[in-house]
Order: C-alpha cells, then structure tokens, then sequence
C-alpha cells in the first residue's frame, strides 16, 4: 500500500539540497558530448502545485525553496536550479509551482539525451504522463523502479544517471537501495547513481551507511546537510545524499554548496551541520 505522496514535501528543504545536487551532477555529465541516460526509481509526478491544500498543509516550501528564491545573489553554481525554477513561474515570478526532479532533469537533458522514469502510484502516474509523454525522448513505466533497473541495465547508452529517491515508507527500501547500487556498479560501467535518505535521528541511517561500507562498492561519496536538532519532536532534521562514481570536481563544488545551502535552510543555528566526505575510496 503506497501511502507517501511528495506534495506534501514540494519545494522543501531536502528538494532544495537533492535538486541541487542532481542538478550539479547533470551538468558535470554533459561536459562531454556523447548521449547521456537518465533513469530514475521513485519520479514522483514532475510539477507540484504549492497551492495545492497538501502542499499548503505545512507549507514546507517555505522553508526550503522560498528561502533561496528571497536571496539577492545566490551562488552561480545554482544558476541553471534556479533558472527552472523561475520559468515554472513565469509569468510574475510568484512562488506557485515547483518542479520535481523529473521534470528538472528534462530541463537539463539535451536533444540527444534519453530519459527512462518508473512510479508506482496510481495517482502519481497519470500526473507525470501528462506532463511529459509527449516527449520523445521519455519513457515512462508504472513499474516498482528497483525491477525497472534490474529489468533495463545496462541502457544502450555508455553514461548517464540513476537517481534512487524512495520515501522509505518500508524498511526494506534501505537494502533495497544497496542492491541497486551494486547492480549498477556491475552492470553499467559508465552509470553515475545518486541516492537521497533522510536524516531522521542521530543514528537512523547509521545501518545504512554501514551497509554501504561493508558492500562491494567502490567510489562511494556521501554529501549531508543537517538543519535541525536531533532533539524534540521527531521528524526529518536533514537530508543526505550519496553519489556513486562522482563526476570529476563534484565533490570540490559539493564543499562550496553545502555551507552555503547550511546557512541558507538552517532551522537551528546550533544543530546545523554538513559534511561531504568520501565514504568509499575509487
Ligand atoms: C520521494 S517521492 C519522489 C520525488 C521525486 N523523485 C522528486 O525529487 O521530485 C517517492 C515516489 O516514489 C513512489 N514509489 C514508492 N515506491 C515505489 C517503487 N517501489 N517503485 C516506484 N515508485 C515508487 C511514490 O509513489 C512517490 O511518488
């Protein structure tokens, strides 16, 4: 039974730090020229309406993307983010819709580029067909994402982008993200993966990190960002995000991101926190 729906979330401060990262790793995949591949487990439905009743619920947004909106000159690196952000509002550049990371992506894509997608939610699906269907360059399965992968790798494409983004509704999706991986590892030698968790209690995602350590992956870089106290009331205090072979400098861009985007979605001065470190050597 799928419960989660993304609305609820649109825009905030963990899509603020995966849709900036996804966006930087993009952009670092298309210095060179020859077609990229980007699939993605868990798309979600492509645009979100923040005037939507669930969306403006606890209007997460607010603290997330709205913040980077109200900065006079954010760093030039989130450039092309930003860009798409402001042509999904246009005209006014009123805050309304935010584009979730399929959407972005196709942004970012080029006319040679493909872009393989699975959702398993029936109310998501039709969502996301409406909004990209049309384009050739997209196919799009109602497919549980991890058999997608299992079912497609390796893409005719050599290069390209997994991005693993599930609502760890179940327990199981942290195995399941491990798996993944080191199917990708195995299966396609030029994929680049990235995978985003929350960051729930001080020791939440210890397992998984430990999980990651002790598997047979190689070139493993960990980039998080903590903007709450692991004290209080629970719920995500951060976001995390790991990246599987990291495109040349990424990890150089990833230092000068991560204070910047702490200062920026910080909740608790004192609590804040990022660190982006190698968690597995090459
Ligand atoms: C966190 S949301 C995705 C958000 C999107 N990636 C973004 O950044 O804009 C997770 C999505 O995965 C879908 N989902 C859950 N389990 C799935 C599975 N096994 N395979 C494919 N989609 C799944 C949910 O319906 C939900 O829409």
């Amino acid at each position: 039974m799928l419960s989660y729906q993304h609305i609820y979330h649109a825009g905030n401060f963990a899509d603020v730090h995966k849709h900036t990262v996804l966006a930087l790793l993009l952009q670092a995949l298309q210095r060179k020229p020859t077609a990229l591949c980007y699939l993605e487990t868990h798309a979600g439905r492509a645009l979100y309406d923040l005037h939507d009743p669930l969306a403006q619920k606890n209007c997460e947004f607010e603290q997330g993307v709205s913040r980077l909106l109200a900065e006079s000159s954010p760093p030039a690196m989130l450039a092309g983010y930003l860009a798409y952000i402001y042509k999904c509002n246009h005209p006014g550049n009123t805050l309304r819709f935010y584009p979730g990371s399929p959407l972005l992506a196709r942004e970012l894509l080029r006319e040679q580029d493909a872009m393989i997608l699975a959702e398993l939610h029936p109310q998501e699906i039709p969502l996301l067909r409406q909004q990209l269907q049309q384009d050739k360059r997209i196919a799009i399965h109602q497919r549980d994402g991890y058999e997608m992968l299992r079912a497609l790798l390796p893409v005719k494409q050599s290069r390209g982008l997994v991005l693993i983004d599930p609502a760890y509704e179940l327990k199981s999706d942290y195995a399941q993200v491990v798996t993944a991986l080191e199917l990708i590892q195995q299966r396609w030698p030029g994929g680049v993966a990235m995978v985003w968790y929350p960051l729930l209690t001080a020791s939440a995602h210890d397992n998984f990190i430990q999980a990651l350590r002790k598997s047979a992956l190689r070139d493993v870089l960990c980039c998080e960002l903590q903007v709450q106290s692991y004290a209080g009331l629970p719920g995500m205090k951060g976001s995390g995000v790991i990246i599987l072979r990291p495109p040349w400098q990424v990890d150089t861009q990833l230092q000068e991101l991560l204070p910047y985007l702490a200062d920026l979605l910080q909740q608790d001065a004192s609590a804040t926190h990022w660190r982006v470190e190698q968690l597995i050597a090459e």
